[in-house]
């Protein structure tokens, strides 16, 4: 498969710092000439062996579509809120017959769906630091997939103009499994932000999604309003690059890294891609981590990924006369520049996700309208902390992940924080590359901004 160099100073940077395994150490923990941390405290442990983890080799496959003529029999991806399988995996035995006894992990989209809900104990490897038990307790609403209301803090602080992350990573993991394993934001960890749950529906459809078709969304968006596309590992085929597209600031490419990243830092939960522990901010885990690592053999984390791409996407409440004028505004506002309305997946057979996947038939040549391009951009949003705090990553502290706009109508609490309660509000915060669009929006009559919102209520 032909392989291309993208993005020559991200490339740069990453080879860097794969080569010199420099390792940026918060606070003010020794950085010698050379890299050498002088004080191998379990934070800073942690935090190289993330750093090394989250290199890539910076050459993105293109996963270009084979054939135009097969791309041009693409068909809609299946939507729904109905639990039921878009047919990567089958529906399996029905769900209430599931048990602990019974389920069996890969066999099936019910299969999988149980292993998605199940409650994870200290037996089980939860903790010593965590944010819930399960990935249903924050990806529920109005099914299991979900986005919901649950939020995250994350939290850390700039030191002569570079970004520190908080003492045990810039996530704060706000539960326990001991009174002493719970995650305190320290006073000088000053930049701070919450990040809200968001939606797990229909997104093996994303994930198949070829990089060089995320690359021409960008390409064809006006200079003002590009997004940024950024170069990610995939953990399961060895830190091979690929586009970001999942998460707030694009962080993983595929949904097999964000399952092993989740299990660790939501559930704290090891597994053979995210074999280290979480620090208790910075501090030592052993006295509350019974279990031996990795706590999972990686079969859950496959379960999760699987469940996922089993998925439908959400679908579309009640089509009216008023939304389909409302959806005629958007885009002659240009707000389907960023919130792009129609995406074709690669056709099956395409190789992604660094070699370790090949698009099947169920998520192949199919059409989604996610209303989202999966670039980053900066509307003024920008929650000032970085997927990495290396000089690669710095670019994405400030621009945040077009927020996909599909299965809106069950959300309520709005951008990155949720702290925009209604759709009006969550508008007029587009500043920065989308304030050409916002300043058309705010001379719209009243009733073409009613019938643009009665379009957004019905995604
Ligand atoms: C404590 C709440 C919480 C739990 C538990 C949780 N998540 Fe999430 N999830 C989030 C939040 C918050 C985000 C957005 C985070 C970000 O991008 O910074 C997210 C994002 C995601 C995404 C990216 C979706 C997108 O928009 O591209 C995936 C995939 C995901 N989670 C999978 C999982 C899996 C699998 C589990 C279980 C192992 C899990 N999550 C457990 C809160 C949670
Ligand atoms: C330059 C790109 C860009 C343009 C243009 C743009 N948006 Fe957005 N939109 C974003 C980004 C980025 C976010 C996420 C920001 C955040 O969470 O901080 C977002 C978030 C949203 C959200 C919140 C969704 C959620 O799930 O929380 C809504 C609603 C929205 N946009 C609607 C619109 C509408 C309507 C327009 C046109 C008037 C528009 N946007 C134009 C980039 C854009």
């Amino acid at each position: 498969m032909e392989r291309a160099l993208r993005n020559g100073l991200f490339t740069l940077a990453s080879a860097a710092f794969v080569a010199t395994g420099f390792a940026v150490t918060r606070t003010v923990t020794i950085e010698g000439a050379g890299g050498q941390v002088s004080t191998q405290s379990p934070g800073a442990l942690r935090d190289s062996a993330l750093r090394v983890r989250f290199s890539h080799d910076g050459l993105v496959d293109q996963e270009r579509a084979q054939t135009l003529a097969l791309a041009a029999v693409a068909t809609e991806a299946p939507t729904g809120f109905e639990n039921l399988t878009n047919g990567f995996n089958t529906q399996g035995p029905p769900y209430e017959s599931l048990n602990e006894d019974t389920v069996v992990p890969l066999r099936s989209f019910n299969d999988n769906r149980f292993i998605f809900e199940e409650v994870e104990t200290v037996d089980g490897g939860l903790g010593p630091t965590y944010n819930a038990q399960s990935c249903r307790e924050c990806h529920q609403n109005v099914v299991t997939g979900g986005a919901s209301q649950i939020t995250e803090q994350r939290t850390g602080h700039l030191l002569n103009g570079r970004f520190f992350e908080s003492q045990g990573g810039s996530l704060i993991q706000s539960r326990g499994t001991h009174p002493d394993a719970v995650e305190l934001v320290a006073v000088g960890d000053d930049i701070r932000t919450f990040r809200i749950s968001t939606n797990t529906l229909g997104l093996g459809f994303v994930e198949a999604i070829a990089n060089d078709t995320l690359t021409g969304i960008r390409d064809s968006q006006p200079l003002g309003m590009k997004g940024l596309q950024v170069i990610v590992p995939v953990l399961e085929s060895s830190g091979r690059a690929r586009i970001g597209r999942f998460g707030w600031k694009g962080q993983h490419a595929s949904l097999e890294s964000f399952a092993a990243d989740a299990y660790l830092n939501e559930m704290g939960i090891t597994s053979p891609l995210f074999p280290t522990e979480n620090t208790i901010s910075g501090g030592e885990v052993a006295p509350y981590d019974p279990v031996a690592d990795p706590e999972d053999d990686g079969q859950d984390v496959l379960a999760f990924a699987n469940f996922m791409r089993s998925t439908r996407a959400p679908s579309r409440g009640p089509i009216t006369a008023d939304v389909l004028a409302g959806e005629q505004i958007f885009t002659r506002l240009g707000c389907s520049i960023c919130h792009v309305a129609s995406i074709t997946t690669a056709v099956p057979g395409t190789v992604i996700n660094g070699g370790a996947m090949t698009v099947p038939a169920a998520l192949g040549s199919k059409i989604i309208h996610a209303y989202g391009d999966f670039l980053l951009h900066n509307i003024g949003t920008g929650d000032g902390i970085p997927i990495q705090p290396t000089l690669e990553y710095a670019p994405t502290a400030n621009r945040i992940r077009t927020a996909p706009l599909w299965g809106l109508r069950t959300r309520n609490r709005l951008m990155h924080d949720g702290l925009s309660f209604t759709r009006e509000e969550a508008i007029a915060r587009h500043a920065g590359q989308a304030a050409p669009v916002t300043l058309r929006y705010q001379s719209l009559a009243v009733s073409d901004k009613a019938k643009l919102v009665a379009f957004l209520n019905s995604l």
